[in-house]
């Protein structure tokens, strides 16, 4: 077994299968605790929606905790305050009365709920067939506004709109550059659209889960490397695999 640092989703990626979760924990301990690995969770939902999902599936507290799609990342969860050294930089080309007022003209989008609604991400839900139609045109009245942003589409429902310099991705960087991890040594785990930043910005090693949501595999079709691994289980089962084929768990260690 050797350091390293595993940045896993959420929703349909650890979180799915609780038999599965509960055999990867232990080893997650055991090698946080002997080799100084580290674990962050990185999800599409606020600290609000967070909470709810670590209280009910008895989540164990992550090293770092990133949300809303790579715009906040949190170090200390309790105290609820995001790291404004990566969110300060986020703000550049970034006004988020300005993305609102953009997406305001396209009538097809339904704003999520508040608590998901953050300072650097403005979210709705949007069926397939019509961002495919919208997307486009949306791109362009942000760019008409001054807006440097990005689109993300994730499980054929949920759009994010989120700063250029944002996201899943960039955010795995900042903290395995803060803590010395080597690409090699860090490992994504992921089934939707916004995890493809993850699988994208670099050499980082890649788990995609055998659960995957259309638009990640699509991605992955087009972007197959062997820094990519396609797992065959699902949710944390997928995990365990993923870990296996790259030698950051061995057969001895009880997963
Ligand atoms: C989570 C968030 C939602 C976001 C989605 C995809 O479900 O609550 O706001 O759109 O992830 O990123
Ligand atoms: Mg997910």
């Amino acid at each position: 077994m050797t350091r390293f640092l595993l940045v896993t989703d959420l929703d349909g990626t650890l979180v799915g299968d609780d038999d599965a979760l509960r055999q990867l924990d232990p080893f997650l301990a055991a090698t946080k605790a002997h080799h100084g690995s580290r674990v962050v969770y990185s999800t599409g939902r606020s600290l609000t929606l967070y909470r709810e999902l670590a209280a009910e599936r008895g989540l164990p507290p992550p090293d770092a905790l990133v949300t809303a799609v790579g715009t906040e990342i949190y170090f200390d969860i309790d105290a609820a305050v995001a790291d404004t050294a990566w969110s300060g930089q986020l703000a550049d080309g970034w006004d988020r009365q300005q993305v609102a007022a953009a997406a305001a003209g396209f009538a097809g989008l339904q704003a999520q709920p508040a608590t998901e609604q953050r300072p650097y991400k403005v979210s709705y839900f949007v069926a397939a067939q019509a961002a495919a139609q919208i997307l486009p045109g949306l791109q362009t009245a942000l760019a008409a506004r001054g807006q440097r942003t990005q689109l993300v589409y994730s499980g054929e429902r949920h759009l994010d709109i989120l700063p250029a310099g944002a996201g899943k991705g960039l955010a795995m960087q900042y903290l395995r550059r803060l803590w010395g991890f080597a690409a090699a040594q860090t490992v994504a785990c992921g089934d939707s659209g916004n995890d493809i930043a993850l699988f994208g910005v670099g050499q980082e090693r890649g788990i995609i889960v055998g659960n995957a949501r259309p638009e990640l595999l699509r991605w992955v079709r087009c972007n197959a490397d062997r820094r990519l691994y396609l797992a065959r289980a699902q949710h944390a089962h997928g995990i365990i695999e993923g870990l296996r084929h790259f030698g950051f768990l061995g057969a001895d260690d009880g997963a």
